[in-house]
């Protein structure tokens, strides 16, 4: 794991927003995998500008993205799908066709995480994945206890996890119980990862998730056997790692 440290929030959005540009210029075809949540609204809001300013192309740009609630329509505003229409497709000009998420209204859930992971497959595998990372230690809604060779599934949302994004759903008891998430093992294949933390809130999950043993009580801790895996922080969400891990960017 390549740890890097930015002074704060607004550098390690810049960040992290740079290495997607990286990948997209590099390979004007990627197929990116992405992340919703609190965290990634700015970076998607950056590459709308870069999209603006530097004309950032992701018209052959494909991308799957790690989780949908379950029971939520496309339609619906608190879906993910509704989220990534709002915040990013619909203000670049990726062609929405080659967009996916699950479809967590799918009458045959478990068809639906077969096909997902199928078309991933498909497309020649993730490039670069985004990923945030709950309190939990989810990455994608992969709560604790997820197996390392989970795939594409339909999983129970922990209580932790329902009371961190209640508020986004007016309530907890407005917000779904289940949602479909890529699994630990479909994240583990994509060629490159990076995960993005930043805050206070995080800094205890994240010194575990980087300095702690690996362990399936820690989803992200299996990250320490991704290949090519970058953890960019701000200054708040490093505050509990023991050592002091710093390298510029190139
Ligand atoms: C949700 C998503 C995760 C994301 C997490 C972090 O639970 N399913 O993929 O990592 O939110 O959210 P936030 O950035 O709001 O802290």
């Amino acid at each position: 794991m390549e740890v890097i440290i930015q002074p704060n929030t607004d550098a390690a959005v810049e960040l992290v927003s740079q290495l997607i540009a990286r990948e997209v210029r590099a390979n004007p075809r990627a197929i990116l995998g992405l992340a919703t949540g609190r965290t990634m609204e700015s970076v998607y809001g950056r590459l709308v500008q870069l999209h603006r300013t530097e004309g950032l192309d992701f018209s052959r740009c494909c991308s799957f993205n790690l989780d949908e609630y379950v029971g939520l329509r496309a339609d619906d505003k608190h879906s993910y799908r509704h989220y990534m229409n709002r915040l990013f497709f619909n203000q670049v000009n990726i062609d929405l066709r080659n967009t996916h998420l699950p479809d967590g209204a799918a009458a045959d859930l478990e068809t639906e995480c077969q096909l997902y992971e199928r078309r991933i497959q498909e497309s020649g595998g993730i490039d670069l994945q985004l990923l945030g990372i709950g309190q939990t230690g989810h990455i994608g809604f992969n709560e604790p206890l997820s197996p390392w060779n989970s795939r594409t599934r339909v999983v129970t949302l922990v209580a932790e996890t329902i009371r961190q994004n209640a508020s986004l759903f007016g309530g907890a008891d407005k917000m779904p119980r289940h949602a479909i998430t890529m699994g630990v093992a479909t994240i583990l294949e994509s060629k490159k990862c990076v995960l993005l933390a930043t805050g206070t809130a995080k800094a205890r999950i994240v010194a575990q998730t980087i300095e702690g043993t690996a362990t399936t009580s820690i989803p992200a801790t299996a990250l320490q056997l991704h290949p090519h895996c970058t953890i960019v922080l701000d200054e708040a969400a490093a505050g509990e790692l023991s050592r002091t891990r710093r390298r510029s960017q190139d």
